[in-house]
């Protein structure tokens, strides 16, 4: 049986893997060198059947056990960095000006590559383990999973169940967290342009003011969510961009409005997308101007099965004990491409913990190597549970 232990041997290596790629980030589907330093590793491990190229620069390998016939399982990394200029300030802070790994996805890399590893040797296991390097999971539609997912990958690797993991800043080192159902959200984004009559800023009377109005549909959005949403439910309805006129004495003829939506039900987004430019063009219409709107919908809620979750909740305990996984975790609105996948084929989706790092996209963030362990044997332990010869 494996344990913790027998994934501590792999920690000092998959260390300086993730460092390598700390160092070296990559952005969107430009991951030439990280795809070409992937495919390198699994080769050394003896893996012989590595696609290279889907959706770009994304990678499927395949791992055949030793047990017998049996299903194929997936198990995604995201690979890509972001562009944020890096002041982690550790010896192996990103040499790229500009670009880093802000989002843990280099550990990602590593421990998924740490994992190939000991099951390329092991074998212990019917069926087949699919490793899906996935790109550009930080940009705007298409991103890497649902590029990959149109590219067939589903099909055309025999894959029935699908598995990802983030790792999550705020929980202990060697824990997890979990849950059937949603545990990441949804996100839409939308422009309002509120259309009004320009003029000088002395004589208001004169014109029909967007920025007025503006400003009364910023707060009118927000009673969306605080009274015709069900407390219970989740939506989060965030207005991020607002651009008008340049200058000082002038009122301008529109005003610019963007925003995001985040929910957990699909009935929310509907709502959303709906009753954003309801609202919106009522009051506009109130005070003599109107709106254009657009509306454009991203990624779908991160939703776990409940059969798989139950296998992934399994895994975990069996390497770190029943009472470092949570099973009920908090749910993050924040929206994670795996959703696509997960739309394809039954799966899950964890937390790895990675302790009391900066956040997430934080310029001064570093993944925790320490976690290293916890990734890969939780990867592994997935693949002894389900694929149990
Ligand atoms: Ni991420």
């Amino acid at each position: 049986m494996t344990s913790i232990e027998t994934f501590r041997e792999l920690q000092r290596e998959a260390t300086e893997w993730r460092r390598y790629l700390h160092e070296n980030p990559e952005l969107d589907y430009r991951l030439e060198n990280t795809a070409k330093f992937v495919a390198e590793k699994l080769a050394s491990f003896g893996i012989n059947h590595i696609e290279m190229g889907i959706a770009e620069t994304g990678i499927v390998a395949l791992i055949q056990g030793e047990g017998g016939d049996g299903p194929t399982i997936g198990l995604r990394a995201d690979m890509d960095a972001l562009p944020i200029v890096e002041t982690s300030n550790k010896p192996w802070s990103s040499k790229i000006p500009g670009i880093m790994h802000a989002c843990g996805h280099d550990g990602h890399t590593a421990m998924l590559l740490g994992a190939a590893k000991h099951l390329a040797k092991s074998r212990n296991f019917k069926g087949t383990v699919a490793l899906i390097f996935q790109p550009a999971e930080e940009v705007e539609l298409p991103s890497g999973a649902l590029r990959m997912v149109q590219e067939g990958i589903m099909d055309r690797f025999g894959i029935s169940q699908v598995y990802g993991m983030h790792i999550m800043p705020g929980i202990d080192i060697g824990k997890f967290g979990i849950r059937p159902g949603p545990i990441m959200g949804s996100q839409d984004d939308f422009d309002i342009l509120v259309k009004g009559i320009g003029g000088h800023a002395a004589n208001p009377h004169r014109t029909v003011d967007p920025v007025v109005i503006a400003a009364q549909i910023i707060l009118g959005l927000q009673a969306l969510v605080s009274r015709r949403t069900d407390p219970l439910e989740s939506l989060v309805i965030s207005v991020t961009k607002l651009s008008a006129a340049q200058a000082y004495n002038v009122i301008p003829d529109q005003v610019a409005i963007s925003g995001t939506v985040r929910a957990l039900a699909s009935t929310l987004r509907d709502f959303a997308e709906r009753e954003i430019p309801a609202v919106a063009r009522g009051i506009a219409q109130a005070f003599g101007g109107d709106i254009e709107f657009k509306y454009m919908r991203s990624v779908p809620a991160t939703s776990n099965n409940s059969e798989e979750t139950t296998l992934a909740i399994k895994a975990a305990r069996d390497l770190v004990g029943a009472s470092s996984v949570d099973a009920a975790t908090r749910i993050n609105m924040g929206a994670e491409d795996f959703a696509y996948m997960l739309q394809e084929r039954p799966g899950a989706y964890i937390f790895v913990g990675n302790g009391p790092t900066a956040v997430c996209h934080n310029p001064a963030f570093d993944f925790d190597d320490e976690a290293l362990p916890y990734g890969i044997g939780w990867w592994v332990k997935l693949v002894e549970t389900i694929l149990a010869p």
